[in-house]
């Protein structure tokens, strides 16, 4: 069971009863459900500045494209909140810092680097304003976000919602939920817009290894829904597409470049070649924020390479000899050839014509 959610009873802009980051009504703190110790333990930490929201993102307190662009937010708003008493430049420089520390620290996910850039335009913007306004005025740009965000994820779960078929299993990849956005989710609010409107959806559950954000995050947060879904290994999702029935394949994205190639979660471009092979639709659910239009492609995407450790250990055991290296890329790119449609909250877009939006 939960701690008591800090931001209770105010309701939570996430929508849930949970959320994966708020701001504290004061604007003095952030709290962030630490999504390292789900399913188990329902934990949220406490933070007091934009580096400490910066090192919960690298460490994967709080994690997905959208939750890490609204925690982000939340860290230039504690920015703004800890330089009250500066003056226009110091405080110009106060925001200018946090703002390298906070975009340095995940380098896929383009979420991030847009919430900093748009914190930061308008720190610049209400530099000259009394400190204790200026912070109020950054709070509620913050929070601006994070409630668009959620309207976003409602909107493309709409749209989505509309090819999905009125019985079926769709497979996703990873966590793109209500933990990997503001609320709701982006692939998981497609499935849940569908049984909103009262579409009967299974759900098979990639178990995304190394992280196993499918079998830890994706599988509670559906469970909690009361939304049908089993996890299986990734290798396993041939065999399913060849066996069963497969209405779609839906997953988030991490950023969409100027040609329509998605970068996801490593896993997911072989699920796209899989779900070609076997002629099931391949949808891709993600926020226009996720859309980098100064990307022209797939290969110019930084894909972060994370930690030998996250793939030799399991519970903490090597499961790797002595000496034997292992490779971790995070995150592939899909080509957009491969990609049926984009939901988005501006519709239902052709990959190959995202720069048109
Ligand atoms: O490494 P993570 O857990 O941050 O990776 C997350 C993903 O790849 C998600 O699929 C993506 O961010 C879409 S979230 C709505």
């Amino acid at each position: 069971m939960s701690d008591a959610a800090p931001w209770l009873p105010r309701a939570a802009i996430s929508g849930a009863r949970y959320s994966a980051a708020e701001l504290a009504a004061a604007g003095d703190q952030v709290f962030l459900l630490d999504q390292r110790e789900l399913p188990a333990r329902e934990i949220y930490v406490t933070l007091p500045d934009a580096p400490a929201v910066a090192e919960a993102i690298r460490a994967m307190v709080v994690r997905g494209a959208p939750a890490i662009g609204v925690a982000a937010a939340y860290g230039m708003a504690l920015a703004a909140h800890a330089s009250q008493r500066d003056d226009a430049d110091a405080f110009t420089a106060a925001m200018r810092a946090a703002g390298a520390v906070l975009a340095a620290s995940r380098p896929t996910a383009v979420n991030l680097a847009w919430a900093v850039d748009r914190l930061l335009a308008e720190s610049l913007r209400v530099a000259d304003r009394p400190g204790s306004e200026r912070a109020e005025h950054l709070a509620e740009v913050a929070r601006s976000i994070h409630r668009d965000d959620v309207a976003s994820c409602r909107e493309m779960g709409r749209v989505g919602a509309l090819r999905l078929p009125e019985a079926g299993t769709v497979l996703t990849h990873c966590n793109a939920g209500a933990l990997a956005t503001g609320g709701y989710g982006t692939a998981l609010g497609v499935i849940r817009a569908a049984i909103e409107a009262g579409k009967r959806i299974h759900v098979l559950a990639d178990e995304t290894r190394p992280y196993l954000q499918g079998a830890r995050l994706t599988a509670w947060e559906l469970h909690e829904d009361g939304i049908p879904v089993e996890v299986i290994t990734d290798g396993m999702a041939a065999h399913f597409m060849r066996r069963e029935a497969i209405s779609a394949v839906i997953v988030g994205a991490d950023r969409i470049a100027r040609n329509g190639d998605v970068a996801n979660k490593i896993g997911t471009y072989g699920l796209a070649c899989l779900a070609r092979a076997h002629r099931i639709p391949f949808y891709v659910a993600a926020p226009w924020s996720t859309v980098d239009l100064a990307t022209p492609n797939g290969d110019a995407i930084p894909i972060e390479e994370r930690s030998r450790d996250e793939v030799a250990l399991i519970g903490g055991r090597s499961i790797l000899p002595d000496g034997v290296g292992a490779r971790h890329p995070a995150f592939d790119v899909t080509p957009a050839a491969l990609i049926t449609a984009i939901f988005t909250e501006r519709g239902e877009l052709d990959p190959t014509a995202i720069a048109r939006g």
